[in-house]
Formats: C-alpha cells, structure tokens, sequence
C-alpha cells in the first residue's frame, strides 16, 4: 500500500544507529516487495530476525484441486463446512480450501480459538470478515477487525488471529500468489487514491503500535512454494526468542483494514459493470464488492445485471448479507458461493429480471472474485457442492430425471 505510515520508535535517519535503552542496537530489517523496486518498511527489532532453532515440515491442510469438469456453475454452502458451536478451530490450520488455481486460492474457515503465528510467503493475503471479531496480531501492531472487514496482510508477514467476540469468527479468505492492493487505475501515478476511487485512504486503518511479547522457542508457520499439492509447501520454524520483537517501523508495506461499509458505490442511469463495483486487484484477479445502493434510474432500466459470457475470466460470487435480487429461486443464501465458469452465459434466475422493474435500492452485499485462469474445486466445494444449481436457470429440468 503506497501510503506512508510510522510507529513505535524509530531513528530520525534510516540505516544509522538505532539504541536500546541499555545502549545496544536494534536490528533493522528492510521488509521490501519486487526486490528493492517497489514499496517497503523498515522495521527495528529488538532480537536478530534471521535466529531459528529448528526447521521442520508443516503439513497443510488439504490442498488438493480438482478440475471443474464436466464444466458446470457450481453453488457452495460455506456455511455447511463448520459444525454450529465448533470449538478449537483457528483461522490458519482450519481453513478449508474451497478454490484454486495458480493465482488464487479461495478458503472459508469458522474460528474460535487463537491461530499459530502464521505467515504466507506465497502471497498477500485478503481476509473478509463475514461476521464475529478478531485481533489480527502482526508485528507491525494489532488491528482490530470486526464484520464487513477486508484485512489486507502482505506476503510474508507474521501474525496470527485471535477470535474477541461472544460467537465465533467467519472469515473467507483469498490467498494470493502475488500482491494484493487498490486497482492501478484508482492510484495516481505516485500511488495517492484519486477522487474518483471509490475509498480514499482515511478509510484504510493501520495497525496500532508495535508491541514486543517476551517467549522462547516460539513457532511460526509458514506457508511457501513447494513440492505439495499446487506447488505449494509447509514449514515451521522455531525462534529462539518471540518474532513480535518490534519497537518500531515506518514505510509503505504494512497490513491493513479496510470496512465494506466505507465503500461508495458508484451507480448510474442503467447498469453498471462489475468493474464500477472494484474494491482490489491482484496478479491475474481481481476483488469486487456489490453493496447496498440505489439503482439505475433510467426509466426503462432493468436494474438486475444483463446475461453475461465472462469469456476471459470465472466468477466466483460470495453471498455476506441482504437479499441478493438476481439469484431469488436459485437456493443462494448468506454464506453461499457461486462460481460462473468462463464458457457459460450466466445471468438472472427466472423472473428475477421482470420482479426488478421500478426497484430503487438494492440491500445486497457479495464480494466478488473474478479470476482469468479458470478455477479448480478444493475438498470444501467437493464437500458443498449443491449439484441442483447447474440447473436453476431451466426451472429444475434435467434431461432424464423427472
Ligand atoms: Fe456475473
């Protein structure tokens, strides 16, 4: 995120001498993106960062991907993935795999216990947090993040999440193997959010100041390229002291929320692409979010989308809240999923079209993954997998049944 921020303690010039109280030096560590190329932080800590004990395998959760064939849409129920009252499960090891291609991973996970430190050397990370609360521990500081919020983690932060509510946490993650920030066309060209981005940077919350926790032989987690499933691997290490040794840092690379709600939508006479709806992008996808919002006001308009051939790209439609219009009839319900492959029309399930003539507002909220590699089933959709959906646009028909 190219926004300047600082915290904690830190030296008025970078690379110099940096003391502790007791005279020694903090170790300065440069947590850089593309090399030395593009943005980064300095962060001053209290141990030697490189220090581990042990090296040992992680074993991740199921990773495995199937293609989506014979190609068919395909209707996920996340909410059917996790037990009610489930105990013990984090929001890193319990994640289940629903999505997936070279690019992308998509997970759902329910949470209540506190996760391992944790961090992703693959890619940023998107958490939304569909419902519940979480301190998201990361050494830059905490943020504190509750429903409706994207939490923007860059690769290979270390941090863990700690459910703070009364209910469990829901948290649908998109994994990325690349970086993950604010469309490029949104930016100026020194990277500021310009007028017409529909959030600015008073909307994006940093984390609070770094705090250093005291421990020994402290496990991280790391998940990083490798010979498992999706060329994706598992590694613990062990540092001798708590990784959270930081007393300050300053830069343009740190974790961040942002909230759904402070999204404003853009809308128009007729109806407006998903591409007006964008939120962020990442390396071959793209994140968008459809929140509640008056509609097109053209007095013929047709305010439920078009019937659409996303030829380039598979669709992947997360259903958090309101009352989705286009989908009525189809079983779509909070917590579901739809994935409208490339290769397949898809559009407005009958009638919803005609009951849309004259609506004013829409109370929806989805959060949209568009992907431009097609998409492959994790062992959640395998699991969720609603076979009927494939169907809703025929009215229930199926040659040789009924
Ligand atoms: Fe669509």
């Amino acid at each position: 995120m190219p926004y300047y921020r600082s915290a904690g303690s830190i030296p008025p010039k970078r690379h110099t001498q940096h003391r502790t109280p007791q005279g020694g030096l903090y170790y300065e560590e440069l947590m850089g993106e593309e090399g030395f190329s593009s943005d980064s932080s300095l962060l001053y800590h209290v141990n030697i960062p490189s220090a581990v004990v042990d090296v040992r395998p992680w074993e991740l959760p199921d990773q495995s991907l199937v293609p989506n064939h014979p190609l068919a849409p395909r209707h996920l129920s996340t909410h059917e993935l996790f037990e009610d009252g489930v105990t013990g499960v984090d929001a890193v090891t319990g994640r289940r795999l629903l999505l997936g291609n070279g690019d992308v991973r998509l997970a759902y996970v329910v949470a209540d216990a506190p996760s391992p430190l944790y961090r992703n050397a693959i890619g940023d990370e998107c958490l939304y947090v569909e419902s519940g609360a979480a301190t998201v521990e990361t050494l830059f500081g905490d943020l504190e993040v509750g429903e409706g919020d994207y939490v923007v983690i860059p690769r290979a932060t270390t941090h863990r999440v700690v459910p703070t509510g009364a209910v469990p946490v829901r948290l649908y993650a998109i994994e990325a193997n690349s970086h993950i920030g604010p469309p490029k066309r949104f930016l100026s060209k020194y990277g500021q959010l310009l007028e017409h981005a529909p959030y600015c940077e008073r909307d994006l919350r940093g984390p609070s100041a770094p705090t250093v926790v005291e421990g020994d032989d402290v496990e991280v987690l790391i998940k990083h390229r490798g010979p498992g499933p999706g060329g994706i691997a598992g590694t613990v290490h062990v540092y001798p002291q708590h990784p959270f040794d930081v007393v300050g840092w300053d830069g343009c690379l740190y974790p961040y929320a942002f909230n759904i709600s402070d999204y404003e939508p853009i809308t128009g006479r007729v109806h407006q692409p998903p591409p007006a709806h964008q939120v962020f992008e990442g390396w071959n996808f793209v994140i968008c979010n459809f929140v509640p919002r008056k509609v097109d006001y053209h007095p013929l308009a047709v305010p439920v989308p078009y019937y659409h051939s996303n030829v380039d790209s598979d669709e992947v439609m997360f259903y958090c809240g309101g009352d989705y219009e286009a989908r009525k009839g189809s079983g779509i319900t909070q917590g579901s999923i739809s994935l409208h492959p490339g290769g397949h029309p898809h559009g407005p399930q009958p009638g919803a079209m005609e009951r849309s003539l004259g609506a004013e507002f829409f109370d929806e909220l989805a959060v949209m993954v568009d992907t431009f590699r097609p998409l492959e089933l994790g062992e959640g959709a395998r699991a969720t997998d609603d076979a009927a959906y494939a169907y809703s646009w025929s009215g229930g028909r199926r040659l040789g049944e009924g």
